[in-house]
């Protein structure tokens, strides 16, 4: 089966810091592919090389059998490749329903805005409850759900999720889990950046561990749980 991305040799700096050297990863349609590594090893780069918002300095990045790497990030996002931020990023100031419309600015048809805006809140009622409410006066819980949907209003073919559970409380990270599951059994392809390795391995089908900007492990989702370094490094023994 072919890749839906893939990342070859990709090198990123930031001035003299060499945050990426030599990455390739690849995800093949409808996986779930987790990415872990500890602070600091390039996971959030990795994320923002692929959307195009920052330069890369070597490599290539294919998507949906087209060499995407010189692209904009706009076109990259109208070609089905979006990004669910680290931080979540909501408009704090602006109201949820319009937050998730911003989220569908690929979308021509007013029509087609409105189906998608039903499907968020019939999957995330508590939006729904807070349409009229700015974002930023949302639980961190909530705030990631509508960073979420806001992505999923494009209609993505593949969403990159970036550290989705990070500061949340146990029943919430469940509930993103949960999520994301979901999300994938309607047919996108996920990315997942993890610091929360263990929960992350449990969804995913395959999983790459970065180290200082480079890959040291990959493979099925089940191996590398079982891998001595990855439970040393990330699972906590
Ligand atoms: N804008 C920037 N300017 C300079 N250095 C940066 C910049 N962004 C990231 N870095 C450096 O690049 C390296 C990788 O950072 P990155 O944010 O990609 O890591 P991460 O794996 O996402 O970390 P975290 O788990 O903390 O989110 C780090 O050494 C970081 O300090
Ligand atoms: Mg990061």
């Amino acid at each position: 089966m072919e890749s839906l991305l893939e990342v070859e040799d990709l090198e990123v700096y930031y001035g003299a810091i060499h945050a990426l050297h030599a990455v390739s990863i690849h995800v093949k349609a409808g996986e779930i592919v987790a990415l872990v590594g500890a602070n600091g090893a390039g996971k959030t780069s990795l994320m923002h090389a692929v959307m195009g918002q920052i330069p890369i300095s070597g490599g290539r990045i294919r998507f949906d059998g087209a060499e995407i790497s010189g692209q904009r990030t706009d076109v990259r996002v109208r070609r089905g490749l979006t990004l669910v931020p680290e931080g979540r990023r909501v408009f704090p100031r602006t109201d949820v329903e319009d937050n998730l419309l911003l989220g569908a600015w690929t979308r021509h048809s007013r029509a087609e805005r409105t189906e998608s805006l039903e499907e968020m809140y019939e999957r995330f009622p508590r939006l729904r409850e807070r349409r009229r409410q700015p974002a930023g006066t949302l639980s961190g819980g909530e705030q990631q759900m509508l960073s979420i949907a806001r992505a999923l209003m494009s209609k993505p073919n593949m969403l990159l999720l970036d550290e989705p559970s990070m500061g949340l409380a146990p029943a919430v990270v469940d509930r993103i889990f949960d999520i994301i599951e979901e999300v994938k059994r309607d047919g996108v392809t996920i990315l997942l950046v993890e610091q929360n390795a263990n929960r992350a391995l449990q969804i995913a089908d395959r999983g790459y561990c970065l180290e200082a900007g480079r890959i040291v492990m990959e493979g099925s989702a089940s191996g590398l749980r079982d891998d001595c370094r990855v439970k040393e490094a990330y699972l906590g023994g």
